[in-house]
């Protein structure tokens, strides 16, 4: 795998949950101008990244093109706008000759597309698997084509495996020249899959990359889907799940356990309209630090029980992060030794959340609330 493409894992936006079938290049460009006003590209956050439902078709030379009516200005005149702004562009394609929402997709047309999203100035490409045949070997042979395509293009494109789990990626993605692979079908704004309605919440991504870790490191990473921090509900594509949304705790939960366990980080609410929560979750740079660790090690989960789920992970310069969530329906009271996690020294522990110390210690005692995750960082003292 190219490992200089994502060294630690790409951050940005994505179009998808609040623009779905209608991605545009007047909402996109309001998009990065709020990234920019707002500090998330500060923060790090420095794709766009456009999904699904930009097609226009193909030309009478059979080059992709984009709507005319949604990008009058075309691509590259987007990506020129974003790259002006010091950000960078992904866009979206599929494995088959249509997209999920049934647009013109790439499968055939590997090498001339990938040219193309290279003369735009594209910098990543999602590629999705709807319409693909199920197997494994058809997988690895369409994504591997279409990586050898991007390698060939003349520029420097990220590939993201955008596919869900059924063909398990995480066993193949880098080895075909990926660079981070999704391990779930789509995430929905909701903490888990126990309300009867089906679909992939918080709790159960962070459940199935926990089980993931050997698979991760630079230049390739468990993609555990966009961020659901501060949609409120905001009833997604695919409609019914998203009807309440998740609480503040969740979505710092979520936010936590991506960074802790080295998800690509797209957050995919309005950032025009984001609310000092939304910013405080999103923009909290001692929680992104974590993801972007120069060492790079996804978190190990060290216990889990009915209660409680456990992280622990090494950082670069020595110290360690650890997560305590708690999964029941109410507050609880932890009190955790830092030597049954491994850690057997007395450590400064600063609460990255409050961020502050509170004490040095060889344990951790206080309470945690319904669905947070308290995340501290660990100096041997
Ligand atoms: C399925 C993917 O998992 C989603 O993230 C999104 O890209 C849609 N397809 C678009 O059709």
């Amino acid at each position: 795998a190219q490992v200089k493409l994502a060294p630690t894992p790409p951050m940005g936006w994505m179009s998808w949950n609040i623009m779905s079938v209608n991605p545009n290049e007047k909402d996109i460009k309001e998009m990065a101008d709020a990234m920019v006003a707002s500090g998330m590209v500060e923060a790090g956050y420095q794709y766009i990244f456009l999904d699904d439902c930009w097609q226009g078709g193909r030309d009478n030379k059979n080059n992709i093109i984009a709507d005319p009516l949604k990008f009058p200005s075309g691509i590259k005149s987007l990506a020129d706008y974003l790259h002006g702004k010091g950000m960078k562009m992904g866009i979206y394609s599929d494995a088959a000759s249509l997209t999920c929402a049934g647009y013109t997709a790439s499968f055939n047309f590997e090498d001339q597309d990938a040219k193309t999203f290279a003369s735009w100035g594209i910098d990543y490409l999602k590629y999705d698997y709807c319409n693909a045949p199920e197997d494994v070997a058809t997988a690895k042979l369409r994504y591997g084509n279409m990586a050898k395509a991007l390698r060939q293009s003349g520029r420097d494109i990220v590939l993201g495996i955008c596919e869900w789990g059924p063909r398990e990626a995480w066993n193949w993605g880098a080895e075909i020249g990926g660079q981070s692979w999704r391990t779930t079908f789509d995430i929905r704004d909701k903490w888990n899959d126990t309300d009867g309605k089906g679909g992939v919440g918080i709790y159960n991504v962070i459940d199935k990359n926990a089980g993931l870790a050997e698979f991760s490191g630079p230049g390739r990473w468990n993609d555990g889907d966009m961020l659901n921090v501060g949609l409120k509900g905001v009833k997604g594509p695919s409609g019914a799940f998203d009807a309440n949304g998740c609480t503040d705790a969740e979505y710092q939960s979520q936010m936590s356990m991506w960074c802790m366990l080295n998800s690509p980080l797209y957050a995919s609410n309005d950032i025009r309209t984001m609310t000092e929560t939304t910013k405080r979750i999103l923009l909290n740079k001692e929680i992104i630090a974590l993801n972007q660790d120069a060492l790079a090690k996804q978190a190990e989960r060290k216990v889990k029980n009915e209660t409680w789920d456990i992280f622990v992970r090494p950082l670069a310069n020595g110290d360690y992060a650890i997560a305590i969530l708690n999964k029941a329906s109410s507050t609880q009271n932890a009190k955790i030794a830092f030597s049954d996690l491994g850690l057997t020294a007395k450590y400064e522990i600063r609460d990255l959340w409050q961020h502050k110390v509170m004490g040095k210690a060889n344990q951790w005692a206080g309470k945690v609330a319904s669905h947070e995750t308290k995340v501290f960082r660990l100096k041997k003292v």
